[in-house]
């Protein structure tokens, strides 16, 4: 990895899904994400990369879809994903980063990162390679932390927080965890290639005591109903929104789904541990059903 590279929010043995998930009083965002995934994704397409998939918390939302490609950094967050999954032609694992995503340009027709957004120090060059592998007119869901949320509106207001919720600067609350005003990351969207075509505002009601004194099934159905205020507004902490790739992007030889994340080749040749490249002649591991592109056998 070059020394410009973005640090990394690494969650290799990270408990994350149980301990944030599963035992964190969270069903009300999850229950809400899922409203707002179901009203943003098209109903069938081919095949959907799913970036920072983490534990595969989402990734049997995706219905419609042939094939979903799961993509993180982090080789035990996978782990948990197959073991949820199960193995099988229709998910595909892969150890990568997001930076230098292991993937020809083009082609998938979907796409979905949805809490992943605000562990990118560089989120454009993020938003760039995810461009680079969707084909024109693929629609995109992305999830980001909204620091013009009204929580933080209020505490600005009553002096009990320095940054200004309205400035367009990422903020970074704890290490490589960065809350984006709206407009920045519409620009960044722009900037990369893609249409904004919808904008869900999630999570309204994220606030403990409302959790614990109203039932669950009344707070999603309000939420549900005040995620279509969206495109007017965002002050929610979470938003969703649905980009569509447009223009030509670069052009893969036929047939090719991989490149070499470390040297750009897309000839990448099956051998009996995982891909051989033959521009580089790394060799990218296939070990227990995943794909490593983090850590090569370099070539001889
Ligand atoms: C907060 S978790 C979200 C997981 C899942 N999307 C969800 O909503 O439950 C963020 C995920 O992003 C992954 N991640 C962080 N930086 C990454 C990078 N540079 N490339 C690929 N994945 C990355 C982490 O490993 C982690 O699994």
């Amino acid at each position: 990895m070059s020394e410009t590279h973005p640090p990394i929010c690494d969650y290799e043995h990270s408990d994350y899904q149980k301990r944030f998930w599963e035992r964190g009083g969270r069903e009300y965002e999850d229950r809400v994400e899922a409203v707002a995934l179901q009203r943003l994704l098209p109903t069938d397409g081919e095949r959907l990369l799913e970036v920072g998939a983490g534990a595969g918390r989402n990734t049997l939302r995706y219905v419609g879809f042939r094939q979903v490609v799961l993509l993180d950094y982090s080789r035990t967050q996978l782990g948990q994903a197959q073991a949820r999954l199960g193995s099988g032609e229709r998910y595909l694992y892969v150890i990568g980063d997001v930076y230098q995503l292991p993937f020809a340009p083009g082609i998938f027709d979907a796409s979905t990162m949805i809490r992943t957004l605000h562990h990118m120090a560089d989120p454009l060059a993020a938003l760039q390679q995810v461009r680079s592998t969707l084909s024109s007119g693929a629609v995109f869901v992305i999830e980001y932390a909204n620091k013009q949320n009204l929580k933080a509106i209020a505490r600005w207001i009553f002096r009990r927080q320095e940054w200004n919720p309205f400035g367009q600067e990422p903020i970074e609350y704890v290490p490589l965890n960065f809350n984006f005003h709206p407009a920045a990351v519409r620009g960044w969207l722009e900037a990369t290639g893609f249409d904004i075509i919808r904008q869900l505002t999630v999570s309204h009601f994220r606030l403990n005591l409302l959790k614990r004194l109203t039932p669950l099934k009344l707070l999603v159905a309000l939420d549900s109903l005040a995620q279509w205020s969206g495109n007017w507004w965002q002050l929610t902490p979470s938003v969703f929104v649905r980009a569509e790739a447009v223009g030509d992007g670069e052009h893969a030889p036929e047939g090719a789904f991989w490149r070499c994340p470390a040297c750009g080749s897309f000839e990448l040749k099956t051998v009996d541990i995982g891909l051989r490249c033959a521009g580089c002649q790394r060799v990218w591991q296939l070990k227990d059903g995943i794909y490593d592109f983090k850590e090569p056998l370099e070539g001889n």
